[in-house]
């Protein structure tokens, strides 16, 4: 059985298709991402798939409950982290975490275990005692993440779980996911960075406009859009127009751009071993001298784009 099945989902805001016509489904145990900038309708197939909101058309079932339906059902066996701040301001952390376990009905010994481990693991054992209004913003969201593990669920939404965190959090947010994931919990994720799809997930889906663009494992998304590579080489002149005019002429090479930051030429092509002695030739032509040079692998951020700029035309 699918743990998520989705066929034709729409939801609509008056004319805006939020969510236009898209299909997936989610395997137990996987952690499916959604990847998309903002405004794509992730948060909006979130709020759907956890009953929040209804859909205009198509069909869900969610842990072989249909939406419409048992929407009841779902709810009692999903966890929800969800976007906006979502949390009681004035009792501390731990009596935050207490009293979210309490309202699922988790017995006393249980909450005061989970409370325990879950402060240790999200970096908030220190900050126990202080009132959610007064954490840093940091703090409130893994407050948030680490609520939603003092009850058990199948299935587990998360929806831009790690906006506003530094890269440790980040980082300790995601490995503890992953041990979730290795225990048996279902993923389904949200996400503009993809660093971090790439890390968690097993399946991603592009999404934009409120459509799936495509859905495939990161590694079959390199292969397929990132095929080509990007020479990198560095001028002991600095810069020169005049190189620029020529290599853009060659044949085999799609783009080349001087990146700002530190000065270097990323030269996109499929075919590095064709275009890197050119670059040599001309160089030496024009009295250059290339100081380093070398061929960087597509990251899933130049998938990502390709797919994105696809999509447009
Ligand atoms: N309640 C709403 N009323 C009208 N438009 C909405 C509403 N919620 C979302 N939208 C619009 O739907 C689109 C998708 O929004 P959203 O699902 O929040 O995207 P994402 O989470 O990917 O940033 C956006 O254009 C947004 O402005
Ligand atoms: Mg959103």
């Amino acid at each position: 059985m699918d743990i998520i099945a989705v066929e034709s989902l729409s939801k609509h805001y008056g004319d805006k298709k939020a969510v236009d016509d898209v299909g997936f489904t989610v395997s137990k145990g996987e952690v499916f991402g959604f990847l998309g900038p903002n405004g794509a309708g992730k948060t909006t197939t979130i709020k759907v798939l956890t009953t929040l909101v209804r859909p205009t058309s198509g069909n869900v079932r969610v842990l072989g409950h249909d939406l419409r339906k048992e929407a009841k059902q779902i709810r009692n066996k999903i966890g929800v982290v969800q976007q906006q701040e979502s949390y009681d301001q004035n009792i501390s952390v731990e009596g935050g975490l207490d009293l979210y376990g309490f309202l699922w009905d988790v017995p006393k010994q249980k909450r005061a275990e989970r409370v325990e481990i879950l402060l240790k693991q999200f970096g908030l054992y220190e900050a126990r005692k202080t009132p959610s209004l007064d954490l840093s913003i940091g703090q409130r969201r893994r407050l948030q993440v680490a609520r939603e593990f003092m009850h058990d669920m199948d299935l587990l939404f998360l929806d831009e779980p790690t906006v506003g965190l530094d890269s440790l959090a980040r980082r300790a947010t995601l490995d503890f996911l992953k041990e979730k994931v290795k225990n048996g919990l279902t993923i389904f994720f949200t996400t503009h960075i993809l660093e971090e799809a790439e890390y968690l997930c097993n399946r991603i889906a592009v999404i934009n406009n409120g459509k799936i663009v495509t859905t495939d494992t990161p590694q079959n998304l390199k292969r397929k859009f990132g095929q080509s590579k990007s020479v990198d080489f560095k001028l002991l002149e600095g810069t020169s127009p005049e190189l620029v005019k020529l290599i853009e002429r060659i044949d085999d090479v799609n783009k080349i751009v001087q990146d700002v930051s530190d000065g270097a030429y990323h030269v996109t092509t499929a075919k590095p071993e064709v275009v890197i002695p050119m670059l040599y030739q001309l160089a030496a032509r024009l009295n250059l001298h290339i100081t380093s040079i070398y061929i960087a692998e597509p990251t899933l951020e130049d998938a990502f784009i390709s797919i994105l700029q696809e999509d447009k035309s």
